[in-house]
C-alpha cells in the first residue's frame, strides 16, 4: 500500500535469503543433535580469547562504545603493518560492503562483478540503483580477464571476491597480479577476501596487502566472522588508502561497532593458537570430506574456503530438505536452476561423519525415487 512512497528502483529488489536459525530447524524437526553446515561459520566456535575479553566487556555496556575503534585500529595495524588510517570497520563485512555501495555509487552508476557470487552485492547495486554488468564464471571460477575487458571508463565499481562464494574456487596471485597491470581504466575495486584465513597458506593464493600502494582504488575487506569464530556478535574490517578511509567515515553512523565486538576482535587477532587450530580442523575436515563426497557420486569442487561445493546428478533442493530431517544443514544452490549445486560448510569431525552418514542415506533414498521413474520434478 505505501508502494508510492518507496524508491521505485527498492520495489524490484529481492532480500537476501539466510540458512535457518539453528534453534528454527530444531523445533521444526524435533532435533536434539544437530550439524549446520549451511553458512560457513566456524563450528568449532569462537576464539576463547574473545571469549573471555568479551565477558570482561559486558561490564562496560551502559557507555557508548569509541565511535573511533582506536584500541581495535591500533590492533589491527600492528598486526598488518599499515597505518591505522587505513582501517574501516564494519557491523560485519556487511556494513562495510554497503558504505562503499552508498559512498561511490548513484544511479545509473555501472558497476562489473561476476554471476554467481555473494548475493549482497547486487542487492547493494540495487540499493543504489546502479547498472549491472555481469561476466559468468568459467568453470566454476572467477573470469578475471574479461572481468578486466568488461571494464571501461564507465565502469564506477568492481566486486571480486576471493575465494568465490558459493563456488570456494580462487584466482591466483598471477591471475590478479596480470589483472592489475593490464587494467586501462581505474574503478573502485573491491576485493572481498571472507574466507582469507583459510587461504592463505596456499602457494598461489595472492598477498592482496601487496597491491594496496600500486592501485589506489582498492578496497580489501576481511571479516572476524569465519575464522575467527565471531560471526553472530558482528565485526568485519576494510583495508584502503588513507583517503578512502576518509570517504568511507563521512557516511558511517557514529556507534556502529558495540564495545563487546570492538573486544572480541582485538582478543581474536592475538589468539594464534586458535586460528592454527581452525585452520587444522578445516584442513582435516577436507581431507576427510572429500574423497568421501566423491565416493558418493558428487563432483567436489576444489575450495580454499571453508566450504565445499558440490555438483552432481541430483536435485539438491531434495537433497537439502532429506537431510535437514535427519538434523544435516546444507545449501542448495542455483548456478543454471535452483538445486543444481550444494555448498556444505567444513564442520568438526564428529559434524562431517555425521554429514557422509546422512548423506549416504539421503542419497540412496534419492536414487531409489529416480529408479521408480519419478525424478523429473
Ligand atoms: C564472501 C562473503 N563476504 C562477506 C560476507 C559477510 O560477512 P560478515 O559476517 O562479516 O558480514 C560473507 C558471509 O557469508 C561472505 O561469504
Amino acid at each position: 500500500m505505501q508502494n508510492h512512497l518507496v524508491p521505485k528502483h527498492h520495489l524490484g529488489i529481492e532480500s537476501y535469503k539466510p540458512g535457518k536459525p539453528l534453534e528454527e530447524i530444531k523445533r521444526e524437526f524435533g532435533l536434539s543433535g544437530f550439524a549446520k553446515l549451511a553458512s560457513n561459520e566456524n563450528t568449532l566456535g569462537p576464539s576463547p580469547l574473545a571469549m573471555q575479553a568479551m565477558q570482561q566487556s559486558l561490564s562496560e555496556t551502559h557507555w557508548y562504545p569509541d565511535p573511533n575503534s582506536m584500541k581495535l585500529k591500533e590492533a589491527l595495524s600492528e598486526f598488518h603493518g599499515l597505518d591505522k588510517s587505513c582501517f574501516h570497520l564494519g557491523n560485519g563485512t556487511e556494513e562495510i560492503l554497503t558504505h562503499v555501495a552508498r559512498c561511490f555509487l548513484q544511479a545509473k552508476d555501472e558497476v562489473v562483478l561476476s554471476a554467481n557470487s555473494f548475493p549482497i552485492y547486487t542487492i547493494l547495486n540495487q540499493f543504489q540503483n546502479a547498472r549491472e554488468v555481469v561476466i559468468p564464471l568459467k568453470d566454476y571460477r572467477y573470469d578475471l580477464a574479461a572481468i578486466r575487458e568488461a571494464i571501461t571508463e564507465k565502469t564506477k565499481l568492481v566486486w571480486l571476491c576471493n575465494p568465490n562464494n558459493p563456488t570456494g574456487t580462487w584466482f591466483s596471485a598471477k591471475e590478479l597480479s596480470e589483472f592489475f597491470s593490464k587494467l586501462n581504466h581505474q574503478p573502485m575495486i573491491v576485493l572481498d577476501e571472507a574466507y582469507y584465513e583459510y587461504a592463505s597458506d596456499s602457494d598461489d593464493f595472492p598477498n592482496s596487502q601487496e597491491y594496496l600502494n600500486q592501485y589506489k582504488n582498492l578496497i580489501i575487506t576481511r571479516t572476524f566472522s569465519k575464522a575467527y569464530g565471531l560471526a553472530g556478535i558482528r565485526i568485519g574490517y576494510s583495508m584502503q588508502s588513507p583517503e578512502i578511509t576518509t570517504h568511507l567515515n563521512r557516511i558511517r553512523l557514529p556507534f556502529h561497532i558495540n564495545n563487546v565486538a570492538q573486544a572480541a576482535a582485538c582478543a581474536a587477532l592475538s589468539d594464534k593458537a586458535f586460528l592454527k587450530q581452525v585452520q587444522a580442523t578445516v584442513r582435516d575436515g577436507k581431507n576427510y570430506l572429500i574423497p568421501l563426497l566423491g565416493s558418493l557420486g558428487l563432483k567436489v569442487h576444489p575450495s580454499l574456503a571453508n566450504f565445499l561445493f558440490v555438483t552432481g546428478p541430483y536435485d539438491f533442493l531434495a537433497v537439502y530438505l532429506e537431510l535437514l530431517k535427519s538434523g544435516v544443514a546444507i545449501r542448495p544452490i542455483a548456478i543454471h536452476k535452483p538445486g543444481d549445486s550444494a555448498r556444505i560448510t567444513v564442520g568438526t569431525a564428529t559434524e562431517n561423519t555425521m554429514l557422509i552418514k546422512e548423506l549416504k542415506t539421503v542419497l540412496k533414498g534419492l536414487e531409489r525415487f529416480q529408479d521408480s521413474g519419478c525424478a523429473d520434478r
